[in-house]
């Protein structure tokens, strides 16, 4: 079983539900307290040992490049200024022995379609899928703990959280039987089903670890769920050809593609952020509402 080196970020999003901020700014690029979205993802990639990360962007998102690039200008006035804390945090973003490719997918045609951008750059070798959106607070990390199912399975894994009924139109949706704790083998999967038709309540979140067989089945779907390109149905058409597992991870996970679920983890980071912790617990308590 091969061991996985890259990762694959889909940034091209338009990000209609952050408007007007995402406008002229990716949304990837928003912070929970002093970090971009974006680099959450990339560090949770980086400590399940991935080492190239493939960034699948489109306009506007350049900001995205600049924030994984050296900031020679910036790095040399922190070092004059003696900002050794403020230094370390730029320049370390990126462990040395990490890589940055940058893919431009020309339209926002959906999900599946910005994975299929990212083939000439991840070849022919199992990769990781990771949604800048979805932020997870859980040790070890949820695609840690994907790799562990992966490394027993040699098969696609997906993160899968148990959700209410009511908002499964919201995700892909997985008919499963479990196989082990938290494991399951996918039966079936399909895209925003209305609730009453949802095969189960168990949900795609964002992180996906692929066999590259997936490419060949992105080829061949047509338009699904709101006229795009979608991974769930590639998954679907990949499920005819090999096994697919679900591992509903443990942990926390913020819905940062809602303005509901991005307030919750500002809210909740800033309650754990050494230098912010106390003042903002005691603010907050001391808030009238
Ligand atoms: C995408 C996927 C969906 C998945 C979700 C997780 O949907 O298409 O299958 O459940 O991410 O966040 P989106 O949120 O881009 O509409």
């Amino acid at each position: 079983m091969s061991v996985i080196k890259k990762a694959v970020f889909p940034v091209a999003g338009l990000g209609t539900r952050f408007l007007p901020v995402a406008k002229a700014s990716p949304k990837e690029m928003l912070p929970i307290v002093d970090k971009p979205l974006i680099q959450y993802a990339a560090e949770e990639a980086l400590s399940a040992g991935v080492t190239h990360l493939i960034f699948v962007t489109g306009r506007n998102k350049r900001s995205i490049e600049d924030h994984f690039d050296k900031a020679y200008e910036l790095e040399a006035d922190l070092e004059r200024r003696n900002k050794t804390e403020l230094l370390e945090s730029v320049r370390n973003i990126l462990p040395s022995n990490a890589s940055c490719a940058y893919i431009r997918q020309p339209e926002a045609l959906g999900l599946g379609h910005a994975v299929l951008c990212a083939k000439p750059a991840v070849g022919n070798e199992p990769f990781a899928v990771l949604l800048a959106d979805d932020l997870f607070d859980a040790t070890p990390t949820v695609l840690q703990q994907m790799m562990q199912v992966y490394n027993q399975q040699g098969h696609s894994v997906l993160g899968i959280q148990n959700v209410p009924r009511e908002q499964t139109d919201r995700y892909g949706v997985i008919d499963a039987e479990p196989v082990g704790s938290g494991v399951y083998k996918v039966r079936g999967l399909v895209e925003k089903p209305a609730p009453k038709q949802a095969p189960s309540t168990l949900a795609i979140v964002g992180r996906y670890i692929l066999t590259p067989r997936i490419f060949s089945c992105l080829e061949h779907i047509g338009r699904g769920a709101g006229g795009e390109y979608q991974l769930t149905d590639a998954i679907a058409a990949l499920l005819e050809h090999e096994p697919v597992f679900g591992h509903e991870f443990t942990g926390k996970r913020y819905d940062c593609g809602s303005k509901f679920g991005y307030l919750q983890a500002t809210v909740e980071y800033a309650l754990r952020h050494p230098e912010l912790k106390d003042r903002f617990r005691e603010y907050l308590k001391n808030l009238e509402l």
